[in-house]
C-alpha cells in the first residue's frame, strides 16, 4: 500500500480516536457529573457507578487506540527515528503529549476513589466530595490543553 495512504489512514484513526477521549472525558466531567449532583441521591449514586463506567470502558478503547497509533506516527512513520530524536523540540512534545495522556489515563481509572462519596448518608450533597470532583477536573482539562497544544507545536515543527 502507498506511504501516503497509510499515513492517511493512521492520521484518520488517530484524530477519531482523540476525539472519542476527549469528548468521552469532557461529557462525562462538565455534563453527567454535573447533572447527576442535581438529581436524587438515590438515582445518583446508582447512575455514579453505571455512567462513568461505562464512559471509561469505551475511552479506554479510543485512549489506547490513540496513544497506539501516536506512537506510530510518531517513530515509525515519524521524525522520531533515533534516542536523540526525543530531546530536540519535536519529541519533547510528543512525549509530554505520551506522558500526559497516560496519566489522564490512569485519574480516569481512580477518579471515583479520589472524589469519594458524592452523598451522605442523610442523602445530601457531600460539598467536599464536590470541590474535589471540581479540581480534578481543572486539572484533567489543563491536561487536555496542553496536550492539543503539543500537537499544534508537533504540527508546526
Ligand atoms: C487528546 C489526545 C490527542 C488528540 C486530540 C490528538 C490530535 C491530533 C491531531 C488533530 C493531529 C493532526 C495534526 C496535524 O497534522 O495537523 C495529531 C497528530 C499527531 N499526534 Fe496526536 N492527538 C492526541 C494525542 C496524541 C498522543 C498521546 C500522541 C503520542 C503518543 C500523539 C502523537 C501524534 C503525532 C506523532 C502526530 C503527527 C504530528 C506531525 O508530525 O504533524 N497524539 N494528533
Amino acid at each position: 500500500m502507498d506511504i501516503i495512504l497509510i499515513l492517511a489512514i493512521l492520521r484518520y484513526v488517530h484524530i477519531f480516536a482523540g476525539i472519542i477521549w476527549l469528548g468521552d472525558k469532557i461529557s462525562l466531567l462538565y455534563i453527567v457529573y454535573p447533572l447527576l449532583v442535581k438529581g436524587s441521591a438515590d438515582e445518583g449514586r446508582r447512575l455514579s457507578i453505571s455512567v462513568p463506567a461505562m464512559i471509561n470502558r469505551v475511552g479506554a478503547i479510543a485512549g489506547a487506540t490513540l496513544i497506539l497509533v501516536g506512537i506510530l506516527l510518531g517513530t515509525f512513520f515519524g521524525r522520531i527515528q533515533s534516542w536523540e530524536r526525543l530531546i530536540e523540540p519535536y519529541g519533547l512534545a510528543w512525549m509530554v503529549a505520551l506522558l500526559l495522556t497516560i496519566a489522564l489515563a490512569v485519574v480516569s481509572e481512580t477518579r471515583r476513589k479520589m472524589i469519594g462519596e458524592l452523598w451522605d448518608e442523610e442523602g445530601q450533597v457531600n460539598t467536599r466530595a464536590v470541590s474535589r470532583l471540581k479540581i480534578i477536573r481543572s486539572w484533567e482539562s489543563l491536561g487536555f490543553v496542553l496536550i492539543i497544544s503539543c500537537m499544534v507545536f508537533m504540527h508546526f515543527n
